[in-house]
């Protein structure tokens, strides 16, 4: 969701660093986006710059084998020639027979909730077990409040049904004449709510700080909420990442003061609307002022056992979770990329102790819970890491993390991961979003989705955001996707080259920076990166969670959109739009790679004229469709 930062900038507002500003102005005025050179790096690292532009591009890439699409503010779904899609899941979808069809009219009850797909999918992953038969968990991020409850959120069921509206809802479905179908009281369906228990594993467990009344063990919370991008395991698990889950508390005592640790992850005396504290005191802080602390991790589920706890996996730190990027690195060792998707905050990467093993179910539960934590640092390009980076180690009593800096452990520096990242000097980015790895070839890439605070604000730690290095524009308003490939092809090295592989914009209305780089067109132009996902075939696809008025900066990109890039040529190409205020958000893939499973997100939000995918008059549904061609050929081919 594009403006959750804002509602952080209400509890703690940030001043505007105005003469800096100058500076940065001073600068751009002087030198043109091509002609940027050293001052910035921007013409050395924008390898997207050199890629030819799109009509000369055709022809050489051979990925792609659908034409690029025009931009769109229709109500539905535009999809190339030659593809169809349908709708897999709906908000509201009871996944068992004793739940009730989506009532147009209340749109449901916390009991009817609790049976049926949660709202605003994002992140997903289909666990195949056949042919034609398999398992999809899918992040219920969050709710669209004045869609879901439309009169306001006023009592115990209206809360009841907000928190069953999050989580994730995992269920099976069947390939049926060419369709996969929902199936409803299959034995692995299940929900999981803002309330369902959860077991803290890894090096914070037990800690004080994670410990609270109704658990003094610290390693029992209850409950998964706003659940962003996802990651998978090769051993057959599902990662939930808990992005921005401070939203949900809030003070009874207007006076309380959280202090600096709360302050930086936004945990505030006001929630953003949900009204959870006033019917469980665990989301307030005058009352639990440990709760925040025990959300903001990665949570690892085994879809395939209906009995199991899903496990909160402490040594990935604590953050704003986007996504969960998992690799085999080339040793064996498993290698997790992780964004953390506010205005100036930092990208990670976790390397585990140990190798997976596959079939070895003891060895490959502690993959992900004794590891360690780094934090990405890129280079300028005037000193010695120009066109460089490091992963800076987050260990306790290394890098200037000791007791003096604040950190009394390893627990506490996992637990306030992201001031760790600021003591040891991590580059401040414009809101990292997913990250994915090539699976053809050892390179990651990075969404950033857009930052207005670059050069204008600092971020919430009071860490300068510079405008360098992967983060060339002030006040970004399109985003970027920066590209970085390992030292010794290797995902587990401490030192990697980047560049930017788009710098998306609007060429149609800027003759600046803001026009983009020249992978970007008038035909193919879109803002705010955010999903980004390889398909098997090494295939990028990127999908948009931006401002979708089409006007002034945004004028001709349309509603938010899906494009597929080739990593090799830069071309991209625009290969669907979405209903009318939604975002296109997750994706994955049947195993033959001929149905695409694509999330859209919140149609309609905003009172936005919407009536996404029933039409007529009905209430705008988030929903997971599927995307298959008409000939049976593979997605995107
Ligand atoms: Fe939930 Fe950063 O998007
Ligand atoms: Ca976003
Ligand atoms: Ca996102």
């Amino acid at each position: 969701m594009s403006d959750f930062n804002d509602f952080d900038d209400q509890n703690y507002p940030r001043e505007d660093k105005s003469q800096f500003n100058e500076l940065i102005d001073r600068a751009i005025s002087r030198r043109g986006f091509l002609g940027l050179g050293a001052a910035f790096g921007v013409t050395a690292f924008v390898a997207a710059s050199g890629f030819p532009q799109t009509a000369q591009a055709k022809a050489m890439s051979k990925m792609m084998g659908f034409d690029n699409i025009p931009m769109s503010t229709s109500d539905t779904i535009t999809l190339p020639e030659g593809y169809s899609w349908n709708v897999l899941a709906s908000w509201g979808d009871p996944l068992f027979s004793k739940g009730v069809p989506f009532d147009q009219k209340t749109r449901g009850t916390g009991a009817s909730q609790e049976l049926a797909f949660g709202d605003n999918n994002d992140g997903m992953s289909l666990f195949q077990t056949s042919e034609t038969h398999g398992v999809f968990v899918v992040n219920n991020e969050y709710v669209n409040r004045d869609i879901i409850s439309p009169t306001g959120i006023n009592t115990a069921d209206d809360v009841r049904k907000g928190k069953a509206g999050h989580g994730l809802s995992v269920f099976e479905a069947k390939l049926i004449d060419g369709k996969w179908t929902l199936q409803v009281d299959a034995k692995l369906n299940r929900r999981i709510t803002a309330d369902s228990p959860m077991e803290i594993t890894g090096p914070a467990a037990g800690n004080d700080l994670l410990k609270t009344a109704a658990d003094e063990t610290g390693t029992q919370s209850l409950g998964t909420w706003n659940n962003c991008g996802n990651g998978r395991t090769p051993w057959g698990t599902y990662l939930a990442c808990e992005e921005n889950f401070n939203g949900y508390f809030a003070s009874t005592d207007e006076a309380f003061d959280g202090g600096d640790h709360k302050k930086r992850y936004g945990v505030g005396n006001k929630d953003w609307g949900y009204n959870w504290f006033k019917y469980d005191e665990r989301f307030d802080i005058s009352k639990n002022p440990n709760e925040p602390n025990r959300a903001g991790y990665i949570v690892e589920l085994d879809p395939m056992d209906p009995t199991s706890t899903p496990k909160k996996r402490t040594a990935l730190g604590r953050f704003k979770h986007e996504n969960a990027e998992l690799v085999i690195a080339k040793d064996g060792h498993v290698v997790v990329y992780l964004g953390d998707d506010e205005r100036g905050e930092f990208l990670y990467r976790y390397v585990s102790n140990d190798k997976y093993v596959e079939g070895d179910k003891v060895n490959n539960d502690k993959l992900l819970n004794e590891g360690t934590l780094y934090v990405a640092k890129f280079g300028e390009a005037d000193d010695k890491l120009a066109g460089k980076g490091e992963w800076i180690e987050l260990t306790h009593g290394k890098n200037g993390l000791t007791k003096e800096a604040g950190f009394a452990s390893q627990a506490e520096v996992l637990i306030f991961a992201r001031m760790a990242g600021s003591v040891v000097g991590a580059t401040t980015m414009d809101r990292p979003e997913w990250v994915a790895a090539n699976p053809t070839k050892v390179e990651a890439y990075c969404a950033l989705t857009n930052n207005k605070n670059r050069a204008i604000k600092p971020n919430a730690g009071g860490d300068e955001t510079p405008v360098a290095g992967p983060n060339p524009r002030k006040g970004n308003l399109y985003g970027q996707i920066v590209r970085w490939t390992p030292a010794d092809e290797d995902h587990a090295a401490d030192t990697f080259d980047w560049d930017l592989f788009v710098l998306a914009g609007n060429p149609a209305v800027h003759q600046d920076i803001r026009k983009g780089s020249a992978n970007v067109t008038p035909d193919n132009m879109f803002n705010s990166p955010d999903g980004i996902i390889f398909d098997k075939a090494g295939r990028l696809w990127i999908q948009t969670d931006g401002n979708y008025s089409s006007k002034e900066n945004f004028a001709g990109q349309g509603n938010n959109q899906m494009l597929c890039a080739d990593p090799a040529t830069g071309e991209i190409r625009r290969f669907m739009v979405g209903p009318i205020a939604c975002e296109v958000t997750g994706a994955t893939w049947s195993e033959d790679g001929k149905t695409m499973f694509v999330g859209i997100q919140h149609p309609g939000e905003k009172a936005k004229p919407s009536h996404f995918p029933g039409g007529g008059d009905s209430v705008p549904r988030s929903s997971v469709i599927a995307i298959t061609k008409d000939d049976g050929g593979l997605i995107g081919a």
